[in-house]
């Protein structure tokens, strides 16, 4: 029996582990060639697969719509690149799915035969599989440090609608210094944070801070308008 052995894994708040690798786009140096842009780093189990086939077409359908947020992506798996190469361009030549056809995946496809990045990032989770990456996802922001974390098992497809929401809702909580309540999306209300002294919970909860409402001492909220949050991230 495999031993489950407990390894280091990045997390949340920590630095992006740094590396150098070869992808279907040319090297990469990782984090530092996305300086100042947030990138979804992100694993799949296999090249020629249904699930990742599935997940390739969405996330290269939305790539625009990630750029727009200045986010780029950033996959992974443990084939090497000329089975990369080779499955990009069957998806884009023969692959129509949910009316996505002709896609290309122009965002770059890491090669990881040796497993070195995946092991680093902890994408390699014995118990699920030793030798394929899990889907993992790390939303790592401008400065290089992981904000988001999130595993998904090999039979589970991701939700890319809610990894756009995820870096939409961070880079608002950047921006405004506010959280998002649960299944927040722009235009919603958001959380406001505590208030700093005993006089201004009062003024709160008595309704005297502009446009804040308080469900108890601890939980307030305010709107800020949709056209607000996405003039903010989509013109920056
Ligand atoms: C898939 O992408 O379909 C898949 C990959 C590895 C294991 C199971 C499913």
């Amino acid at each position: 029996m495999e031993e489950n052995k407990q390894v280091t894994m990045p997390r949340i708040g920590d630095p992006a582990p740094e590396f150098k690798a070869v992808t279907t786009q040319g090297e990469i140096n990782f984090p530092a060639d996305y300086k100042g842009s947030w990138v979804i780093l992100f694993s799949h189990p296999a090249d020629f697969t249904p699930v990742c086939t599935s997940e390739f077409m969405t996330f290269a359908s939305m790539e625009e719509q990630f750029a727009k947020a200045n986010t780029k992506l950033v996959g992974l798996s443990v084939d090497g690149l000329y089975s990369h190469i080779a499955w990009l361009r069957t998806i884009k030549e023969k692959i129509e799915y949910k009316g996505m056809k002709d896609v290309e995946v122009k965002f770059p496809l890491i090669e990881d035969i040796t497993m070195e990045v995946a092991k680093k990032y902890g994408m390699i989770q014995p118990g699920e599989s030793s030798t394929k990456a899990v889907r993992a996802v790390f939303v790592i922001d401008p400065k290089g440090i992981i904000r988001t974390i999130i595993y998904y098992p090999l039979s589970l497809g991701r939700n890319f609608d809610e990894l756009y929401r995820v870096v939409i809702a961070l880079q608002t909580a950047d921006d405004f210094g506010i959280a998002t309540p649960a299944d927040w999306r722009p235009g919603d209300d958001v959380i406001v944070p505590p208030a700093g002294s005993c006089g201004t919970a009062k003024d709160r909860m008595e309704g005297k801070e502009k446009d804040v409402k308080c469900y108890d001492w601890f939980f307030c909220t305010k709107p800020i308008a949709k056209e607000k949050v996405l003039s903010t991230i989509l013109k920056k």
